[in-house]
């Protein structure tokens, strides 16, 4: 186990699947640069690192690398034209992401897995615990899920996995995960993981979501882990490893999180994150709720 007492300072964003499941809108654009109502939706993970005290950014990007590149940059041009104009609250939110911090890049050059795509950060993570935050996978601002694993980690050392309660025909779509349980209500110990089972082969209905808090003894793992499931380097394979051998790099434990968390590379799931978050918001919230209990009482307005 390494990096003990080193506070947690980096997050690791990983940005280079293929996003399959959205054809054709991730042809040619990232799925975590849709939009969720007006920000794409790896804003919401940047803001969320940050908000939990990570202020260096790493991106694992794939093909169309650019448009993440450009949106966390600034936009002189645009910038600009809204100042000439006089539209400061658009100029302000154009100008934010690129504040937000130090964002890098590292290309994963052909996208075989989470776990490759992680490994492909040991050069900029080094040999501190970092935090892993998937990019199409958006917890909601209010809970402070990140500050909890990493509290977690400080307590017990090792790597921390966020899970969440799945019905158990739902399980076959997440890494699962057999736990035992701690004297802490929402912390369990991982002794197993395994990727995407069938119902009847699942040790529990705990599914991995896309937050983690890593010790850097995950990288000489992943380093040696051959492709898994779908011929992908996975992720799971290498906690399984962890967990299982706890000399390596300490324990595994998981942080039951019971708040709202969103799956916006899910087109359902993504539709749902949109409305939800547009009814919440001040601005745009009290007229598209009524409109949408019209249109949910069939009144089908134009
Ligand atoms: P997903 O499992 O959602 O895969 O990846 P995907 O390929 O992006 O999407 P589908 O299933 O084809 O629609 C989970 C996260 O891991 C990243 C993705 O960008 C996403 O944030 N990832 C996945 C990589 O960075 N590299 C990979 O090789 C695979």
């Amino acid at each position: 186990m390494t990096g003990d007492l080193v506070r947690l300072r980096k997050a690791v964003i990983p940005a280079a699947g293929l996003g399959t499941r959205f054809l054709p809108a991730t042809k040619a654009t990232p799925k975590e640069m849709l939009p969720v109502v007006d920000k794409p939706a790896i804003q919401y993970v940047v803001e969320e690192a940050v908000a939990a005290g990570l202020r260096d950014v790493l991106m694992v990007t794939g093909r169309n690398k650019r448009a993440l590149e450009d949106h966390f940059d600034r936009n002189r041009e645009l910038e600009e034209a809204l100042d000439r104009k006089g539209d400061l609250a658009r100029l302000e939110q154009v100008r934010e992401p690129s504040g937000l911090a130090a964002v890098h890049y590292v290309r994963q050059g052909d996208p075989l897995g989470l776990g490759h795509a992680v490994l492909c950060a040991a050069p900029h993570v080094g040999d501190e615990p970092f935090a892993v935050l998937l990019g199409d996978d958006l917890i909601d601002p209010r809970e402070p899920l990140l500050d909890r694993m990493a509290e977690v980690r400080r307590r017990f050392g090792g790597s921390v996995v966020a899970l969440m309660e799945v019905d158990p025909d739902q399980i076959h779509l997440y890494g699962c995960a057999a736990v035992v349980p701690t004297p802490e209500r929402d912390v369990v110990r991982i002794d197993g993981l395994v990727e995407k089972p069938d119902a009847a082969r699942a040790p529990s209905n705990l599914a991995v979501i896309g937050r983690y808090v890593l010790d850097p003894a995950v990288f000489e793992v992943l380093a040696k882990t051959s492709p898994g499931r779908g011929g992908e380097i996975q992720l799971t394979d290498a906690l399984q490893q962890l967990a299982q051998q706890p000399e390596l790099g300490g324990p595994v434990h998981g942080v039951v999180f019971s708040g709202r968390r969103y799956d916006t590379g899910d087109r359902a799931d993504y539709l749902r994150t949109v409305v939800r978050l547009a009814c919440e918001r001040d601005d745009l919230g009290p007229e598209f709720r009524s409109w949408l209990r019209a249109y949910t009482e069939h009144e089908m307005p134009r």
